[in-house]
């Protein structure tokens, strides 16, 4: 498919700011609910009773649907097809979950309070553990409609039970090594899978999020935190795993560890307890487990029985996602990435070898991963402030990534990868507001990535690639200040090459009320149409059609933030230029008495070019985005409706009400929607 810039144009009437429980498309198109929590996957499993009362998450799909793709498939049997546009894998993480709505009466513990001393009783646990991971779902379209095929043999769930294989420079590293795997080359599920990547052989990228929450560490059980080096303990607080010191346990997010399990060996409840408690064994207890989280996940999709790797060359860090640049046949092809924390960087990892345009059709699909994804250089990002910015490496034995670094000692390659974050310190990354998703534009190289926000940017911290830091005037709905509103940032690679080492950047659009001061906070001039906070998902669709002659469209999700007192999130669509068509701009920041002026680069007012296309139901994020090849439909999920709400007191009904009101609250359920336009063109345009 050639690619243009022009014609420039979305075409459709914006959809308004709402708080309404409902999804909200603009007039001319429709949508269908396809994939909900707790939808059976394999014969013999009973429909969804949404009471509580349902198990088989194994066999259901997950809670807190996020990241997707979609992978065409052939008119008959399991062979990919890129074209293919009624038939396909979808692809989807189950990131987390909304835990009140999947028990009868909501969780329960006894002795205590979840996460904080209670026992977890084993059926819940499990069930929870079950609702995360990803799922894979043969889907179709009739005449009428899209549909899953609730027995198809391609019908996946993954989960955090579901055996993984390290690959890459830390397979085997003594910090992998656990009760599970002697030898540090195995690992047993994944988990917190937050975005995602697509990968032009037919890979899908699952990636480790919020890994930290879900673990116990409580270093009050033994002297000196037991058997832990001093490097060790480094790292673990860095990672943002929690500790305690006495008997009031903190047992992770939801307990899990707190389980005491029918089977005495108790490996898949003990192991989120990573406390130590003996000096030097470390295959007999859990102190290992997480070091097993945090990283790069590859799926092979098209085969139910294949074992998923990890990709320990792309380090270890919160990874919201990964998406791949252009790939081009000749050169080495890049994959950027976001560390979701506050003050954390954006990173890209460049393989080893060039692109061979072959490899879109190979059949050994997690061979041509093991090509691009286990050698090759990992790089942090440096933005200066005239708009310039370097991707340091990641290499060891370079610069001050030695054994005799002060702040933390690197032993060898796969420390630093283990300690990614500790890397970038010492190189001296510039510390973000919060990166969340990638994309990168397919008919420019460029690259955008979500800053979602950041409460602790102060008015003295900011710099000019997060230059701002305020109170935003709403006062209820999530967070007020600091980046309230967050902003989308986007670089340009020097040579529009993916294996540069310098770039430039500025700023797409910053996140904000329309409402809010134009000087210092709603920067790019939002209106009543397009106005957003806190953007996190992001993609770029790039439909093919007969003519070859078609524009890619931006996509951006929100999450929360600062304006859900005004509006439930929403997906706006967007047709961006290029970095450097806007100028550098001062921005005063006035936060805690302390007021502070940077010069930052922000790109043209994207005005008309930017505009809503959905908004949906209470309480909900929208996340995870991908279309049909043709671009004529578009899949979207909506996460936790009514995450606030439990069983006594349902804040959001749907999707039971999208067609209409219901009579009594019905629990809500994370989805996936299809969206088509009532005329078959194409989404947006
Ligand atoms: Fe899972 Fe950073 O969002
Ligand atoms: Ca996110
Ligand atoms: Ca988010
Ligand atoms: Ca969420």
């Amino acid at each position: 498919t050639s690619v243009t810039v022009s014609p420039a144009r979305l075409d459709f009437t914006a959809v308004p700011k709402s708080l309404a429980d409902v999804v909200a498309v603009p007039a001319g198109y429709s949508l269908t609910v396809l994939y909900r929590l707790g939808d059976p996957i394999a014969s013999g499993v009973g429909a969804y009773a949404n009471d509580g009362s349902d198990t088989n998450f194994a066999r259901r799909a997950g809670d807190h649907h996020d990241g997707m793709s979609y992978f065409g498939l052939a008119a008959t049997g399991s062979t990919p097809d890129a074209n293919g546009n009624t038939r396909g894998l979808l692809v989807l993480n189950h990131e987390n979950i909304t835990q009140a709505y999947l028990h009868p009466n909501g969780a329960t513990s006894i002795g205590g309070a979840i996460g904080a001393g209670g026992v977890r009783p084993e059926s819940e646990a499990l069930k929870e553990m079950e609702c995360h991971g990803v799922s894979v779902i043969e889907i179709s379209r009739s005449a009428t409609a899209w549909s899953y095929v609730p027995a198809s043999a391609l019908n996946r769930r993954i989960t955090p039970l579901t055996p993984m294989s390290f690959s890459g420079p830390v397979r085997g590293n003594a910090l992998l090594r656990t009760r599970y795997s002697t030898d540090g080359t195995a690992g047993r599920g994944t988990i917190n899978n937050c975005a995602n990547g697509t990968m032009p052989w037919h890979t899908y990228l699952t990636n480790e999020e919020n890994w930290a929450g879900y673990f116990r560490r409580q270093f009050g059980d033994v002297a000196a935190r037991g058997g832990s080096t001093a490097k060790q303990n480094v790292s673990l607080a860095r990672y943002g795993i929690r500790e305690t010191a006495n008997a009031t346990t903190f047992n992770g997010n939801y307990g899990w560890a707190s389980v005491v399990p029918a089977d005495a060996a108790n490996t898949l409840y003990a192991r989120w307890n990573v406390t130590t408690t003996a000096a030097t064994d470390a295959t007999g207890d859990f102190r290992n487990e997480a070091f097993q989280y945090g990283w790069v996940v590859e799926i092979d999709p098209f085969d139910p029985a294949s074992t998923p790797r990890k990709r320990t060359a792309l380090g270890r860090m919160n990874h919201e996602g990964c998406e791949i640049g252009r790939a081009i046949a000749g050169v080495k092809p890049a994959f950027y990435m976001g560390d979701d924390a506050q003050n954390e960087y954006i990173y890209k990892f460049v393989s080893a070898t060039p692109w061979s345009a072959a490899d879109a059709t190979a059949t050994n699909r997690l061979a041509i991963g093991d090509k691009y994804l286990d050698a090759g250089t990992l790089y942090v990002a440096k933005l200066n402030a005239d708009g310039s910015g370097q991707w340091l490496p990641l290499v060891f034995g370079q610069g001050p990534l030695t054994s005799a670094n002060t702040t933390y000692p690197f032993a060898d390659q796969a420390d630093v990868l283990i300690n990614a974050r500790l890397a970038g310190d010492v190189l001296g990354a510039t510390k973000m507001d919060r990166p969340e998703w990638t994309a990168v534009n397919p008919a420019t190289g460029e690259m955008y990535c979500t800053l979602t926000n950041n409460s602790s940017r102060t008015a003295a911290n900011v710099d000019a690639s997060n230059p701002r830091a305020y109170t935003d005037p709403k006062t209820t709905g999530g967070q007020t200040t600091g980046n309230a509103n967050g902003h989308v940032i986007r670089l340009r690679e020097t040579g529009d090459t993916s294996e540069a080492t310098a770039f430039t950047w500025d700023i797409y659009a910053f996140g904000a009320g329309s409402d809010l001061d134009a000087t210092n906070i709603n920067l790019s001039g939002l209106d009543a149409t397009n106005d957003f906070s806190s953007p996190d998902g992001l993609w770029f669709g790039l439909p093919s059609n007969p003519t070859g002659n078609v524009t890619p469209v931006m996509w951006i999700e929100t999450d929360d933030g600062a304006y859900t007192d005004v509006t439930n999130c929403m997906l706006l669509a967007a047709i961006p230029g290029r970095v450097g068509d806007g100028g550098t701009r001062a921005v005063t920041s006035t936060l805690g008495g302390t007021s502070n002026t940077v010069t930052t680069r922000i790109g043209k007012a994207p005005a008309t070019t930017l505009r809503r296309f959905l908004v949906g139901p209470k309480e909900c994020e929208i996340t995870g985005i991908h279309s049909t090849p043709d671009g004529r439909s578009l899949f979207v999920n909506i996460q936790h409706p009514g995450e606030n709400g439990g069983p006594t007191n349902i804040t959001s009904s749907w999707p039971a009400n999208q067609a209409g009101a219901v009579a009594t609250p019905s629990r809500p359920r994370s989805s996936t929607i299809v969206i088509t336009k009532n005329d078959g063109g194409i989404i947006g345009l």
